[in-house]
């Protein structure tokens, strides 16, 4: 439904009635800045800022250091914007996590740190808030083989525990959402930039209890791998949607952001692979175009 050039990994946080999105801004390749946009409908972006940019936020990014799959918090009680992403080095090899945070969302944003959290070697990366706040930071841990999930301090800048699960799975882009008082969570190999097969798993309860991994959707995603699960709350009804990275289309600058509604009915989940669909975001209710 929407194709957007350098917005990759994308992170969304919906503020009022605007939802805004920061990703790697693929332009250059390897060493992507995050951009941010907003939208009120998702479909027509603004440009925003570029929140963080290399050299100038950090004087390692852009050479040694380079971002990915940047996610954006708000945090209530500092009142502070928080960005969690994937902070890296040459072949991988750092595995650390990078923290950002501004008074607005727009920025600036400030360097927090970088570093392995818990010393926990961390790459693919999402973030989830709970009803009561309580915020995770999801990630691939200990040389792609777990998923950790770290609960965070009450102002997002530091991970407090980790739980290692999906051990020895070896799940990448995990993005999870909350449908009904269940935590559903997407997840995919790790086949570098090729797609892979979608995996469906969900928990009543965010650290223990995840149901056996399931496929969904075709074998390789519809080409696409997990970086967001968005929940538009309308009058009528409550729609999801899957946000996917549609990787080097055909080359890494040109990746694609790619956006399919999410069905959840009768406990089951489905992604419906549409080529073209609108929402109103009035009543939240969508339709094939
Ligand atoms: C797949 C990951 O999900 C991406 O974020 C990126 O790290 C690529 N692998 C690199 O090959």
């Amino acid at each position: 439904m929407v194709r957007h050039r350098r917005q990759s990994g994308a992170g969304f946080l919906l503020v009022g009635d605007t939802w805004y999105m920061i990703g790697e801004d693929r332009g250059n390749s390897w060493h992507p800045d995050v951009n941010m946009y907003s939208s009120k409908d998702l479909q027509h972006w603004k440009f925003e800022a570029k929140i963080i940019e290399n050299g100038v936020t950090h004087p390692g990014l852009g050479k040694d250091r380079f971002i990915e799959r940047p996610k954006l918090l708000y945090n209530k009680k500092t009142k502070q914007y928080v960005v969690w992403c994937h902070w890296e080095g040459k072949n991988y090899g750092a595995s650390e996590a990078g923290i950002f945070y501004a008074d607005n969302i727009t920025g600036p944003y400030k360097f927090h740190k970088g570093e392995r959290p818990l010393n926990v070697k961390s790459r693919d990366c999402n973030v989830f808030v709970d009803d009561d706040g309580t915020a995770y930071f999801i990630s691939t841990i200990d040389e792609n083989q777990h998923l950790g999930f770290f609960t965070l301090s009450d102002d997002y800048l530091e991970a407090k525990d980790c739980k290692w699960l999906f051990k020895g799975m070896r799940r990448e882009a995990p993005a999870i959402v909350k449908v009904d008082g269940v935590y559903y969570m997407l997840s995919s190999a790790c086949t570098g930039w090729d797609p892979n097969q979608c995996m469906l798993s969900y928990s009543t309860n965010m650290l223990d209890g995840w149901s056996k991994l399931e496929p969904i959707g075709d074998r390789i995603a519809y080409d696409t791998q997990a970086a967001s699960i968005l929940t538009i709350k309308g009058t009528k009804q409550t729609t999801y949607l899957y946000v996917g990275d549609r990787w080097m289309d055909p080359d890494l600058p040109q990746s694609k952001t790619i956006i399919f509604p999410l069905v959840f009915k009768d406990g089951k989940c489905e992604i419906v692979p549409l080529d073209k669909f609108e929402i109103n975001y009035k009543t939240g209710e969508w339709r094939e175009l």
